[in-house]
């Protein structure tokens, strides 16, 4: 497993386990999926503390306490929004210190962590008070209770703002061949900010279902896509190579992305780390025929 390393002395594994759709109700086949990753080398695991209300943190906290002792590894989370665990009902958006500062002890609370790894804002307005949010971040990260943060955006004004004025280490977006809309933003990326691509194999489009999740979650398209388009994108990609997670996982290693990707079984997670362990080396060509078989697209709102 090769690792990303990000300034503040933080490395995420290379493929990380995206943990918003982890089984949670199936306490067992959560933690064989954990277990797995971590056997495999995945090391960095992500959620947010509004994934199910609270309860994704509270379930990965106690998950990965049995593994204290034999890994190391890292957590990162994410916090804005505010919730009702009880009623599990997001009541809002608030990005204010007061917020961020409440919140980041609940989630040290459920992780049952003394220190977040990487913490980041889950999304933002440009009207939000940026500098009240990054000042925040700033003095959680100097009292030790963070020890790097970064923003989960697909806003290029937002993330413009903080690439000039915070000292991110990660900026989070879905990224895969399809939604290829960060491209801009890689292109432009400053060495010292990491993209971590959510949304790698694009809900299972990009594996070896992927005729199956194409008929039951895109009947209707996607992006600029009709569902015939995609079909047919499909084929193209198919036919560069065969193993439509492995091109997917080699776009975003050309692009020097942390691919982040979300699992609901063990199966899928096998499958996701044997398509990475057999991912192929691109060249400019092979990376431009990838280009080729697919659509250029570019965030359409939110650019000035
Ligand atoms: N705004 C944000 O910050 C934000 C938003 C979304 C996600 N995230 C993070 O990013 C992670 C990844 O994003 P994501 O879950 O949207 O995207 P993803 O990793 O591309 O998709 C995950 C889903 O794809 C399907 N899948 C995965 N591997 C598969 C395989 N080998 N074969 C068939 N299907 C497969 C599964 O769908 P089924 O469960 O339906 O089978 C799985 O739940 C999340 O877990 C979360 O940690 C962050």
């Amino acid at each position: 497993m090769r690792n990303i390393q990000l300034k503040d002395d933080i490395t995420l594994s290379e493929l990380s386990l995206g943990c918003m759709n982890l089984p949670l109700d199936d306490r067992s086949e959560t933690e064989k999926i954990i277990r797995f990753a971590l056997e495999s080398g995945i090391t960095h695991f992500d959620t947010a503390d509004l994934y199910q209300f609270g309860e994704n943190e509270k379930v990965l906290g106690e998950v990965m306490q049995q593994f204290r002792s034999d890994y190391t590894f890292t957590i990162g989370t994410k916090a804005g929004n505010e919730f009702d665990a009880e009623k599990r009902e997001k009541i809002g958006w608030n990005p204010s210190a007061s917020h961020i500062k409440s919140a980041v002890k609940d989630s040290l609370g459920r992780l049952g962590m003394e220190a977040i790894d990487l913490y980041q804002l889950h999304g933002g307005t440009i009207e939000d008070n940026k500098d009240e949010t990054i000042s925040a971040f700033e003095d959680l990260k100097k009292e030790g209770v963070i020890r790097s943060y970064g923003i989960s955006s697909i806003r290029l004004n937002v993330i413009d703002y903080y690439l000039k004025h915070s000292d991110i280490s990660t900026l989070m977006m879905q990224f895969n061949p399809i939604d290829n809309r960060p491209l801009e933003v890689a292109d432009n990326l400053n060495k010292e900010v990491k993209i971590l691509s959510r949304g790698p194999v694009m809900k299972g489009l990009l594996s070896g279902n992927s005729r199956k999740v194409l008929e039951n979650k895109f009947e209707d398209g996607v992006l600029e896509y009709s569902y015939e388009e995609l079909q047919d994108t499909i084929s193209r990609l198919e036919k560069i190579n065969g193993d439509l997670t492995a091109l997917s996982y080699a776009f975003l290693r050309h692009n020097d992305a942390v691919i982040v990707n979300g699992v609901s079984s063990l199966a899928q997670l096998e499958s996701n780390v044997e398509s990475y362990r057999s991912m192929p080396e691109l060249s400019q060509q092979e990376y431009e025929n990838i280009l080729d078989a697919v659509k250029l697209i570019r965030y359409e709102e939110h650019r000035a």
